[in-house]
């Protein structure tokens, strides 16, 4: 069976108070349509379909390259409305599931359920039982349990209100049958909108068994429609990453100080600390240990790796067995090979560091080639920037810098070589030689007194 996809996002999220569509906020780093789609692609769907409105082309704008059919419907008159704005792009598709943009949780799993549950049927829901069922539309059963139809909450009697099974919206039916019901729909109800739900009603009256599947978990139903919600779910969906990773051996000292916005994958026996923040896609290695506070964007660590307290990584790659901070900032283009040693205040940018190097201090590498089993004392800074153009700067292996050593761009350091503290180097260094530029030599001044305060007097 052909299995088509419409996902419907085309409301304002008035309550939202944004600029922004609603389908368009951030959840756990992605828009909340975004989390639907590839919930939908999981499925493997022959379509693909999302209707959009209001907000107009910034939705299907966000999803550049997205394999959907981006389906207008101009003014929001309701959720069957929306369907029927699809039934032209169904293809030869079979059968039809209906998600939301704004119920970013649904599972995969659960889906599947629905889909196996509604096999033999025409027509299939996902109910849920809620201890606060109030807002949404109630599941009406008859005597032997079989659904007959729904009622929006709005349209309820008191005793339909006492009703605690709910509509989560979210329904498969029988293409064939969907747009027949669709055309049996009116907007005579509280808000004068087309509602999907009707399309019980109408297939109970053709004598078609309504099946039901339930979620496992209650935030897969929930939508979002304030930023109180928003951020209730952004919980849920960070604990639902935290419980995937200790799940898979990483152990997290607070699994609700942890925040993914975007992917981890992080190996065995790694240890995350405290109020982590991962952006983008992170990958760790088995056994990296990442301390307090520390904030990792597109960057992949390999095994072992160790990042103290403090430390902004972004846009780089840490060899095994490396250690990085408390305070360091790596910063685009890093790349440290293995066992190197970056500590307190000591930014990097768009720079290689050899195997076995040091930088353990208060430094600034930029534009630079580091080589292996390099020192490069505290307080040393590569001056890639004359204020028009960076230049590079290349250090070869072995090689000693003296703290408080600055080196002006473009600039080499051969093998071997030693740099005394304090230099501005300006002209390349040879290898294997100890080498000194500093100001001027050293002096002792004779005769010269520290200034001193009068002893005070005694009384
Ligand atoms: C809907 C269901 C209700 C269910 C609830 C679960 C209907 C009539 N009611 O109610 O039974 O309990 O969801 O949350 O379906 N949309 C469009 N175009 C429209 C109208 C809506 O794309 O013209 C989209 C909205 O962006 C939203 C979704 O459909 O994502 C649901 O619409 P909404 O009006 O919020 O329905 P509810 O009142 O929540
Ligand atoms: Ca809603």
């Amino acid at each position: 069976m052909k299995l088509a996809i419409v996902i419907l996002a085309a409301g304002q999220g008035t309550r939202m108070r944004s600029r922004l569509p609603k389908v368009l906020h951030p959840l756990a780093g992605r828009p909340l349509l975004g989390h639907v789609i590839d919930t939908a692609r999981a499925l493997g769907p022959a379509r693909l379909l999302t209707v959009y409105g209001h907000g107009g082309g910034q939705v299907p704008a966000a999803f550049p390259g997205a394999p959907v059919t981006w389906v207008e419907q101009a003014e929001q008159r309701g959720t069957a409305h929306a369907v029927i704005q699809t039934l032209a792009h169904l293809g030869d598709a079979d059968r039809v599931l209906v998600l939301y943009g704004d119920v970013p949780l649904i599972r995969a799993a659960t889906l599947e359920r629905l889909l196996a549950a509604s096999a033999d049927t025409g027509l299939g829901l996902l109910t849920a039982r809620l201890a606060d069922p109030s807002g949404y539309g109630r599941i009406l059963r008859d005597g032997k349990g079989r659904i007959l139809r729904i009622v929006e909450h709005k349209d309820a009697s008191p005793e339909e209100r006492a009703v605690d099974e709910i509509n989560t919206g979210i329904l498969v039916a029988d293409r064939v049958a969907l747009e027949r019901w669709l055309e049996g729909i009116d907007d005579d109800n509280a808000q004068g909108e087309f509602y999907l739900t009707d399309v019980v009603g109408l297939a109970v009256a053709e004598g078609v068994r309504v099946a039901s599947a339930a979620p496992d978990g209650a935030e897969e139903i929930q939508g979002v429609n304030d930023r109180i919600q928003l951020a209730a779910l952004e919980r849920q969906a960070q604990a639902r990453t935290a419980r995937a990773l200790m799940a898979a051996g990483v152990t997290l000292a607070d699994p609700a100080r942890l925040d993914v916005r975007g992917t981890l994958e992080a190996g065995m026996d790694s240890v995350l600390d405290v109020d982590l923040v991962c952006e983008g896609r992170v990958v760790l290695g088995e056994g990296v240990r990442v301390g307090p506070g520390c904030v990792l964007r597109d960057c992949t660590l390999g095994d072992g790796v160790e990042v103290l307290a403090h430390t902004l990584i972004e846009e780089a790659e840490v060899g095994p067995g490396a250690r990085v901070g408390p305070f360091a900032r790596l910063r685009p283009g890093t790349r440290l090979a293995a066992h190197t040693h970056v500590g307190n205040f000591v930014e990097i940018k768009n720079s290689r560091v050899g195997e076995g190097s040091k930088l353990n201090h208060l430094t600034y590498v930029g534009d630079s080639d580091v080589g292996r089993r390099v020192n490069i004392g505290a307080g040393t800074i590569t001056c890639n920037y004359d204020g028009a153009y960076k230049h590079r700067t290349v250090i070869g292996d072995d090689v000693f810098v003296g703290s408080d050593t600055q080196l002006v761009a473009p600039v080499r350091v051969g093998e071997g070589a030693t740099i005394g503290a304090g230099s501005t180097i300006t002209r390349d260094v040879p290898a294997g030689r100890l080498t000194l530029a500093r100001a001027r030599n050293q002096v002792t001044v004779e005769g010269w007194q520290r200034p001193r305060k009068p002893a005070p007097k005694e009384v």
